[in-house]
């Protein structure tokens, strides 16, 4: 799509970075543990569509991690905000443009498996995209979708994990379009359908991003039990809450495997 950017700033276009890491709800943290930073909101690309959602930051932020830059994108807009799966994938397909060619995909998740719980990390091995939209709609067709989340980028991940002795679970992100929560009879009929966690982004971009060529990984932090797993109720400020607890070893495990693989 060579019209869709008519205006890229020169920070973004020549920042020669290779990575981006989409952060999700809570996951500022990791952006702080970074120095040197050059800065772009969201709103300064013309064509970029900005959430309002309170702890979605919503800007690039361009930095270097063990000598190779790499780009942080804090904040993503989500299909609950009205915006459509073609529109919040649009800064997938900005990053591609500028030479991205691994994405780091996070987002805040409820945990559907009684075995993963609220506070620590699933690394998705595979998706249900239960949004009832994709980005490719129109075209282009037929993308294979059997390794969305790259095997290699994985292993990486997962040999770090061990080393650094994080619990890191490893199962299919179910993404639904919001923006309530879901009954206890969807979190049961999610569960049987395979899915280990259920949020509300990711799937659109990791799409996007395979049919366009990328190297995709993306990690859940899991923030509550899903709806009936727990006695208690959901509210998003819990949800963030234990997202910015759970950040810091998330934010260890990408120093830890980032120079490897960048
Ligand atoms: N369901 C959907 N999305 C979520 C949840 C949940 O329980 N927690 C965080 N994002």
């Amino acid at each position: 799509m060579p019209d869709e950017f008519s205006k890229i700033p020169a920070a973004l276009k020549s920042c020669n970075a290779r990575l981006a890491i989409v952060l999700g709800s809570g996951l500022g943290p990791f952006a702080e543990s970074l120095n040197s930073q050059t800065v772009i909101p969201y709103g300064d690309i013309p064509g970029l569509p900005v959430s309002k959602v309170p702890g979605h930051a919503g800007r690039f932020l361009v930095t270097e991690m063990a000598g190779h830059p790499i780009l942080i994108a804090q904040g993503r807009v989500h299909l609950y905000e009205g915006w459509t799966s073609g529109e919040v994938t649009r800064s997938v397909r900005l990053m591609h443009q500028i030479g991205i060619t691994t994405l780091i995909l996070t987002n805040a998740a409820g945990s559907a498996n009684p075995e993963f719980p609220p506070g620590e990390w699933m690394m998705l091995s595979d998706h249900l995209n239960l949004t009832g939209q994709t980005p490719l709609h129109g075209g282009p067709n037929f993308f294979d979708m059997s390794e969305v989340y790259s095997r290699d980028l994985r292993t990486a991940f997962r040999s770090q994990a061990t080393r650094l002795g994080m619990p890191l679970h490893e199962g299919v992100y179910a993404a639904l379009p919001g923006p309530q929560y879901e009954t206890p009879a969807e979190i049961r009929m999610l569960r049987t359908l395979g899915a280990d966690a259920v949020g509300m982004s990711t799937v659109p971009e990791a799409i996007q991003a395979r049919a366009l060529g990328l190297q995709v990984c993306a990690f859940s932090c899991l923030t509550n039990w899903g709806a009936g797993l727990s006695e208690g109720t959901l509210n998003h400020e819990e949800v963030s809450e234990t997202g910015r607890h759970a950040a810091n070893a998330l934010v260890n495990l990408l120093h830890a495997t980032l120079p490897e693989v960048s």
